[in-house]
């Protein structure tokens, strides 16, 4: 169990270099990968968004990453003390640890509904699981999955899950217990040891599913759909959709990478690290559209359907497809994998700034935070049920007709990421010490040249045109 406050020996952290490594790609990889992006890809458009999207996470995200690991780094504590020891070497104002804070709260609100879509996924673990038992009961281990079901009654079932808040309640309940858990068992044993065992198995069955759909799938058609870019297509709300979906697929502007980072006890390379982690994200997210869209276009589904994508129109393709069952169990696994290694981390941030801020007990402050995001959960779920009229921000008209679970999502993702990511760029940008940073990240010559442009020019810059004509259509 770590102990209270500022680097201490005592201080729990990663065993090894590849340790943080895998843990990272664990908390960048999750439902962003594999729900989010193919459903925002689908919907707008294939091409255009995805060379944006890739554009986004090297020039804006890959700096940003750099950034992160660095302060938590340099500063060896949970976000808020590390910013402020940052700004102390640097003699800047400690009030920039705000976007600490701030980063601390936007991954709680994340955690909140992440729980609640990972419950689906859990549901859905179940739903696979019980058909495939049935098809291996009835000695067709290799049949198609839920055989005999009308596609109504398959679509129907997500709107069944949606009608049950005690269903959607027992699952989100599991999903948060877990990731409790997990996280309250601490780094060294509790989340690195998650993420080695996890993540393995998640190249594995990624790797394995994406081969299947080349073979029984339409590879071509999915290949030409995500690389063929129609650039009428770009549009300010696509841009600003591609960006907030590049800082929430890299775990950015929640300060989960320098709570992550802080745990790195020696060595430097921050570069190479930030590099790999980047690069693994970015092809896994890429790997999850080749294995959704092939199997999406040979069974002729609607690319843009929306984020039921994933639930409701895969389980149909894979009823017409050779040993749907047993796969189609298996990819729902896959999501569940990628979920909770992401969901640890979201909870680890709060959880760090409660035992470095508050000097609150491991425990105590994974149960608090892990608590809070479970009952703000609840309302996110009744929000497809008892409240589903309900409408948080419903003044403002980008968010005048979402429940509580999209407003959420869409605040968090829309407003603070790029926020958290904004105020990250100017400090490192242009507050913290030019020799501590190069001294910690170990950049030198042009790559440290090209790095400073980028995260003191481009990123502001970038950044707030994004946002401002994203969320303020009427400027255009
Ligand atoms: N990056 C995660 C995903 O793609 C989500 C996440 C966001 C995790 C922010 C941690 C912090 O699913």
């Amino acid at each position: 169990v770590a102990s209270a406050s500022t680097g201490s020996a005592a201080r729990d952290g990663w065993s090894s270099r590849s340790a943080f490594i895998l843990a990272a790609i664990g908390a960048a990889v999750g439902l962003g990968n594999i729900w989010r992006f193919p459903t925002l890809a689908g919907e707008s458009g294939g091409g255009a968004f995805v060379f944006f999207y890739i554009a986004c996470v090297f020039l804006l995200g890959l700096p940003l990453v750099l950034s992160e690991v660095f302060i938590g780094r340099a500063g060896q504590t949970d976000a808020v003390g590390s910013i402020k020891k940052v700004a102390r070497d640097s003699g800047a104002s400690e009030s920039w640890s705000i976007f600490g804070a701030v980063g601390a709260m936007a991954a709680f609100l994340i955690l909140s509904f992440y729980s609640v879509v990972a419950g689906w996924v859990l549901y859905y673990v179940g739903v696979m699981g019980a058909d495939l038992l049935g098809a291996i009961a009835a000695g067709e281990p290799f049949r198609g999955a839920l055989a005999g079901e009308s596609q109504e009654a398959i679509q129907g079932r997500m709107g069944n899950l949606f009608a049950s808040p005690g269903l959607l309640l027992a699952m989100h309940l599991v999903f948060m217990g877990g990731t409790l858990f997990i996280v309250a068992r601490g780094i060294g044993s509790g989340i690195e040891k998650a993420a080695t065992w996890l993540m393995p198995a998640f190249f594995v069955l990624l790797v394995g599913i994406t081969i299947y759909g080349a073979f029984v799938g339409d590879m071509g058609d999915a290949i030409a759909f995500l690389f063929t870019p129609d650039w009428s297509k770009l549009t300010p709300a696509v841009m600003n959709s591609a960006l907030g979906q590049a800082l929430f697929s890299l775990s950015l502007g929640v300060a989960g990478l320098i709570t992550y980072g802080s745990y790195i006890n020696e060595g430097s390379k921050l570069g190479s690290t930030s590099a790999t982690i980047a690069i693994a994200d970015t092809s896994v997210a890429l790997l999850a559209g080749l294995m959704i869209f092939p199997i999406v276009f040979a069974v002729g589904l609607d690319p843009a359907a929306g984020p039921t994508l994933v639930f409701q129109t895969l389980p149909f393709a894979f009823q017409s497809m050779p040993a749907g069952a047993l796969i189609g169990f298996l990819f729902f696994v896959l999501i569940l994998v990628a979920a909770i290694t992401s969901s640890i981390s979201l909870l680890e941030v709060p959880t760090a700034y409660g035992i470095g801020e508050r000097g609150w007990s491991r425990r105590q402050s994974a149960l608090i935070f892990g608590g809070g995001a479970f009952v703000v959960g609840i309302a996110c779920l009744l929000g497809y049920n008892v409240w589903a009229d309900v409408r948080l921000l419903g003044f403002w008209p980008l968010f005048a007709e979402t429940d509580i679970l999209d407003t959420i999502d869409g605040f968090t993702g829309k407003v603070m990421l790029p926020l958290g990511a904004l105020l990250t760029s100017v400090f490192i940008g242009w507050k913290a010490d030019r020799k501590m940073v190069q001294e910690v990240t170990g950049l030198e010559g042009p790559m440290f040249a090209i790095w400073r442009f980028l995260i003191a020019w481009l990123c502001p810059l970038a950044v707030t045109i994004i946002l401002i004509t994203g969320l303020f259509p009427a400027v255009l």
